[in-house]
């Protein structure tokens, strides 16, 4: 084994979510605390470390930022491996990347993201820098851990919200599609859809029929239902020429209003989902995976990216990870309780 892991950096990149504070604080208190070591933060994701922006975080700068939202080291989408970015008359962006960590004699690299970071660590892995992954996103849809930390606040967020639908829907009689985040997969519709008593959820995993959609509604109405609340996630697809071009709570909401007659409305719930301070579960989550990233690092575990492997924190291989996504299977448990409940996810006849 190489020497002591002295010097680590840390960054967050992709979309922040809550949660990323309460990581940067178990890995930095951790490593200092536990392990003697010294502690950098790169600004804005692969950025800083392309641009050599950093700082050092001592236990001070640590402190009081568990509750905080966002990240105080910045993020971006910055993805240093793009072909675009190339340019041959500069040096490469992973090449100075190599060059920072060489610069700063970094002997491990802890970097905090979603899927898209997840593939960049790994192929920085696979040019011999000591890398090792946290996986993070509202999304849930890191593949190789059974949950990412920003997931539970934004269940809350979001059922939040379509508790509130509720009662606006039934005094004016409508229907009220509630479309969540979630550009490829449905575990935040799902989860909230559940939780704030959706009458039909709708996720890119499961395919749907516009049909089937009316009857579920028109029947509801028909029933003396007085208004229904459909969540949709925003990597739904509409067929249809005229939805093309719009969000898919819109089109979903334009679909339903065009077949039924039934007066409908939209919200996009955006941003709200990812701003904030993290829940109780999301700041142990980050805690622990931070805390366990930093053990991981003493023990030069690299390569590999923290996680939590039926309940109990486990590492996985950085290239097994990358490139996959963890989509919702169509027989998860909740699903199935879901329809035993009469909630229509449009997949039926
Ligand atoms: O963090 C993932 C996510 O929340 C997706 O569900 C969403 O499509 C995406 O971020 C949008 O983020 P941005 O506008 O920052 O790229």
């Amino acid at each position: 084994m190489a020497e002591k892991t002295k010097r680590i950096g840390i960054l967050t990149a992709g979309g922040d979510c809550p949660g990323l504070n309460a990581a940067i604080r178990g890995v930095g208190k951790t490593a200092i605390l536990k392990h003697g070591m010294d502690v950098y933060g790169f600004s804005s994701g692969f950025l800083g470390l392309i641009n050599q922006e950093y700082r050092r975080l001592d236990e001070q700068a640590l402190s009081g930022i568990l509750t905080m939202g966002g990240t105080i080291l910045g993020t971006s989408r910055e993805k240093p491996f793009k072909h675009k970015d190339y340019d041959e008359y500069v040096k490469s962006k992973p090449d100075r990347i190599a060059e920072t960590c060489r610069d700063l004699s970094l002997d491990a690299l802890i970097c905090i993201g979603g899927n898209g970071t997840m593939k960049t660590a790994g192929r920085l892995s696979t040019m011999g820098i000591n890398v090792i992954g946290i996986p993070k996103t509202i999304d849930n849809d890191v593949w190789g851990t059974d949950t990412t930390f920003g997931f539970d606040s934004a269940v809350s967020i979001a059922t939040e919200a379509i508790d509130r639908m509720h009662s606006t829907a039934n005094s004016h009689k409508r229907i009220m599609v509630v479309e969540v985040m979630g550009h490829h997969t449905g575990w935040l519709s799902l989860y909230s859809g559940v939780a704030g008593g959706g009458d039909v959820i709708l996720l890119p995993e499961i395919p749907w029929k516009a049909e089937v959609l009316k009857n579920c509604l028109l029947r509801r109405a028909e029933l003396g239902k007085p208004y229904s609340i459909v969540v949709c996630a925003e990597g739904v697809k509409v067929q249809g020429k005229a939805y093309k071009k719009m969000n898919s709570g819109t089109a979903v909401a334009h679909l339903i209003q065009d077949m039924t007659g039934l007066d409908t409305r939209e919200t996009i719930l955006g941003y709200i989902q990812r701003g904030g301070s993290p829940s109780p579960r999301d700041r142990i989550i980050a805690t622990e995976l931070g805390a366990y990233a930093a053990d991981m690092a003493a023990k030069q575990k690299f390569g590999r990216m923290a996680a939590y492997k039926k309940g109990e924190l486990a590492t996985v291989r950085l290239e097994e990870v990358a490139g996959k996504t963890k989509m919702v299977p169509p027989e998860h448990p909740l699903i199935q309780r879901a329809k035993s409940i009469g909630t229509c996810f449009g997949d039926a006849l």
